[in-house]
């Protein structure tokens, strides 16, 4: 069997990094949304196993929905192309919309779907990024309110981080060896 594990060269957030963060964050989202109801917007894939341990930790009642867009292909660098493949199942009009995301590289995804989200007038849209990569000149707009951890600018895979579909398994997120994808 091909071991996922030989082909990470550093492990950046470990499973108890992990804990810690969504605890951090479930306690500030508990806080800030206790009477409001939230939609927790999960985007798929890579957001799913955050978002799931994440809800966990939110002590205040929220629901969740989904939305899956795709820019990437199979490349590592965004190409500002997004599309919607799946859109949210309910109605977002005077709600409080969180939208969890794994990951904030150039920000142009979480940019086109707060654009789209804003036009069916929500209460707010606020993100809670699980990671952000340290850029300089990021050019988006999005500004995540919650932020798991700031990451370093190189390509990372794991909890729910793939390439080319493959890692999003892995419990903890590392960095792949170079020779996996070069
Ligand atoms: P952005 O539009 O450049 O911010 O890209 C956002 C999406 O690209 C994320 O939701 C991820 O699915 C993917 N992505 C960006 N950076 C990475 C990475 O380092 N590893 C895996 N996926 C990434
Ligand atoms: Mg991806």
């Amino acid at each position: 069997m091909n071991d996922m594990h030989d082909d990470i060269q550093e492990i950046i957030l470990d499973e108890s990094d992990i804990r810690d963060i969504n605890r951090r964050l479930g306690e500030a989202i508990t806080k800030d949304y206790a009477d409001k109801n939230p939609i927790v917007l999960s985007v798929l894939k890579g957001a799913v196993l955050f978002t799931a341990d994440l809800i966990r930790e939110i002590k205040c009642p929220c629901e969740i929905d989904f939305m899956a867009v795709s820019s990437y292909g199979n490349a590592t660098k965004s190409s500002g192309d997004v599309r919607i493949v799946k859109d949210l199942d309910g109605d977002i009009s005077g709600r409080h919309i969180l939208i969890s995301e794994d990951i904030l590289d150039s920000g142009l995804t979480l940019d086109f779907i707060i654009d789209l989200l804003k036009s069916r007038n929500p209460a707010s849209v606020e993100v809670c990024a699980f990671t952000v990569k340290d850029i300089e000149n990021r050019v988006c707009k999005t500004v995540p309110k919650y932020v798991g951890a700031h990451v370093a600018d190189q390509f990372i895979v794991g909890y729910g981080l793939d390439y080319a579909e493959r890692y999003r398994n892995l419990p903890y997120v590392g960095v792949l060896k170079p020779e996996v994808y070069s």
